[in-house]
């Protein structure tokens, strides 16, 4: 290279810097320098937020199975809400939003129906209606931490706030189909709920839903469940156990589709 070419060299990095030979070498060497110190704060703030957000989903979670009151329960979701989707999904590999909208997906050809995801939490059950191609939903919790994480999905077209063991907001035969995943679970919602969300339904509508296992017979189900059908309200389309949680051997529980007679 010649003298005059490295000089234009010189002359250009000296009009970018503004420090003729070793200030700019200094100058380039602090720079870099103050990259990597940010560069090392940003991964040593990152590590320290997961390690202390893995320890508080694993403290939730154990909540969760603890649940004695109307209050806990709301205070759990309450502090639950923004840790829910990585503690459900990465820390237990939660499977009945997944599986249960594939199993409506299969009985509900209508794109177009209006469906209420009931118990909506975060919004799973929904985005995989939604991952569906199903366009018209409704989200429902009572919840309203929840409520917001769901609605920053931009999936529902409505946000409800709402108690499931109280009269819902709805006019009569309002839906065409309901979604209700993990909301049917121990300390959670019985099957009193049921006739409301039966009100709100059109004829012919379908409810797909999981109910854990163990609160069949104590919340309700075992008894209400054969009564509705008897009285030709409802009938079940289908019924089958399956695993809740893709590193469970265990089925937790009913996966179900209820149709409105
Ligand atoms: C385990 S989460 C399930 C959320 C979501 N469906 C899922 O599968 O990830 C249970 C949800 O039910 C809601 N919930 C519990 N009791 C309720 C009630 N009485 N009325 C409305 N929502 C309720 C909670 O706020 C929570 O969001």
């Amino acid at each position: 290279m010649s003298r005059q070419t490295n000089k234009k060299i010189e002359f250009r990095a000296f009009a970018k810097t503004g420090l003729p030979g070793l200030g700019r070498q200094l100058h380039f060497f602090l720079v870099s320098a103050m990259q990597c110190a940010q560069i090392i704060r940003k991964f040593v703030n990152y590590a320290y937020s997961m390690t202390d957000k893995d320890k508080k989903s694993k403290d939730l979670l154990a909540r969760a199975y603890s649940l004695r009151t109307e209050k806990d329960r709301r205070e759990l979701y309450q502090d639950w809400a923004d840790t829910y989707d990585q503690s459900m999904i990465d820390g237990l590999g939660y499977l009945t939003p997944t599986s249960t909208a594939s199993l409506l997906t299969q009985y509900l050809s209508e794109k177009n129906s209006l469906i209420l995801d009931v118990g909506a939490g975060t919004g799973l059950a929904g985005a995989e209606l939604h991952e569906r191609k199903f366009p018209n939903l409704h989200a429902l919790d009572y919840s309203a931490e929840m409520l917001a994480v769901a609605g920053e999905r931009k999936i529902y077209r409505k946000l409800i706030e709402a108690d499931l063991n109280q009269m819902l907001p709805f006019e009569d035969s309002t839906y065409d189909a309901m979604i209700c995943t993990g909301t049917f679970t121990h300390a959670h919602v019985g099957a009193d709920s049921i006739f409301e969300l039966i009100r709100i339904l059109k004829r012919n509508g379908l409810i797909a839903c999981t109910v854990h296992k163990d609160i069949w017979e104590p919340q309700g189900f075992s008894q209400k469940i054969p009564a509705l059908e008897k009285a030709g309200i409802i009938k079940t389309v289908v019924q089958k156990l399956g695993t809740y949680f893709s590193n469970s051997t265990e089925k937790e529980g009913w996966y179900i589709i209820w149709q409105k007679q």
